[in-house]
């Protein structure tokens, strides 16, 4: 079941889908109009959308909710949970139900709290230290929706600025570092984290959440994975079906700029990670800042993505500006999709469109999207 296109109204909160649009902070995520806009423009119902770096989640919401077949894939559990949970939250009874049984638990915690590093009694207070401490103990968020539901409602509120959420004053996108972030509360003045009660708080947020029912959602999921390898799979299974893709729609990591666990390493530590910033050595977890390795990437993925397309399909990529990024990006996706007309526009669904950045040697700030069309 899908929502008329027409009765799509994002800027009032008047329906579940505008609800859960915005649903789950993440650095570099598509505003939802735009990603509305794309699937409207490049795509009619019924169509199949894949997004292999897939955020937060928003193509893969917006081809759902208007009507498309839509997968993503993302490695990072942060961006995965949000994407899943928005497509398909569980019922707000379980959700309830969870969060009364986690917030109980959280006087076992006392002793497990005590001995948690200094930034976390500055980020929380008592409570919600324990509070923390229990969810992040047995809350089973791969596998059961309800917890992994509480769990993304409790990540988005786990850092933001004072009042909004459960901690100290702090950014919502990005969790600063442990040393940082306790030097500057103590010079600007925030010291004690705010009492609060976390069960009290996330009540009203899932209340809130809830308040007009939960999305209606087109057949479409989100995979946990790498897309370098998850991809194959779906190239061996294609090969089989001859099901084939008609819009590629995503946004790639951008060269040395993002290091995405590492900025989100406060959540990730909710979700049983380090109680510090790491950066992950593992492939396609850092910041990709080997330029050869950054192009691999995107030549594995993309060349993948183009034998699960069909051949009269778009691709629709948004990238960075700056120069080895832009140019490498559009270099991979004219070899991966050599009939395809391209088209390169940093002011979409505006009057002034396809702004020619052909050669460009930016190292401007912002975005540009290309897209390749037959
Ligand atoms: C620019 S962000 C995408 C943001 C997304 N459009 C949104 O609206 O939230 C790029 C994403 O690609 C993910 N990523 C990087 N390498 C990946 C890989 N090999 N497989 C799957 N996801 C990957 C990153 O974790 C990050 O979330």
């Amino acid at each position: 079941m899908s929502v008329p296109a027409e009765n799509i109204d994002l800027t009032r909160f008047t329906t579940p889908e505008a609800r859960w649009a915005r649903f789950g902070p993440y650095y570099a995520m598509f505003p939802v109009d735009f990603a509305f806009d794309v699937v409207k423009k490049y795509s009619k119902q019924g169509d199949l959308i894949l997004d292999p770096f897939a955020g937060r989640g928003s193509s893969i919401y917006a081809g759902g909710v208007l009507g498309r077949h839509s997968l993503g894939i993302e490695i990072n559990p942060v961006g995965w949970l949000y994407g899943a949970v928005k497509l398909e939250p569980a019922a707000k009874a379980a959700v309830l139900s969870r969060l009364k049984e986690i917030d109980e638990k959280k006087r076992y915690y006392g002793e497990a709290m005590r001995k948690m590093p200094r930034f976390f009694r500055m980020c929380y207070c008592d409570a919600v230290l324990k509070f923390l401490i229990s969810a992040r103990r047995n809350l089973n968020w791969k596998h059961n929706a309800a917890d992994a539901t509480l769990m993304s409602i409790i990540l988005v509120y786990l850092h933001g600025k004072i009042g909004e959420g459960l901690s100290n004053q702090m950014r919502m996108t990005k969790a600063m570092g442990p040393d940082y972030s306790v030097r500057w509360w103590q010079e600007n003045g925030f010291s004690s984290p705010p009492e609060l009660d976390p069960r009290e708080l996330i009540t009203r947020k899932i209340d809130w959440r809830y308040m007009k029912g939960q999305p209606r959602v087109f057949e479409s999921r989100v995979i946990f994975g790498d897309s370098t390898v998850e991809l194959e799979r779906l190239v061996g299974k294609s090969e089989k079906t001859g099901v084939k893709f008609s819009l590629l729609f995503t946004s790639p990591p951008y060269c040395d700029v993002t290091d995405y666990h590492a900025d989100q390493w406060l959540r990730l530590w909710l979700l049983g990670g380090p109680d510090q910033p790491k950066t992950i050595q593992e492939p396609n977890k850092g910041r990709f800042v080997n330029r050869e390795k950054y192009r691999l990437l995107l030549e594995d993925v993309f060349g993948k993505c183009s034998k699960l397309m069909a051949d009269e399909s778009t691709v629709y990529v948004r990238t960075d500006k700056r120069q080895y990024t832009f140019e490498t990006t559009l270099n991979v996706l004219t070899e991966c999709f050599p009939n395809h007309k391209v088209e390169i526009t940093d002011k979409p669904f505006q009057k002034r469109t396809q702004t020619e950045l052909h050669g460009n040697k930016s190292t401007e700030k912002g975005e540009v999207d290309i897209v390749l069309t037959r």
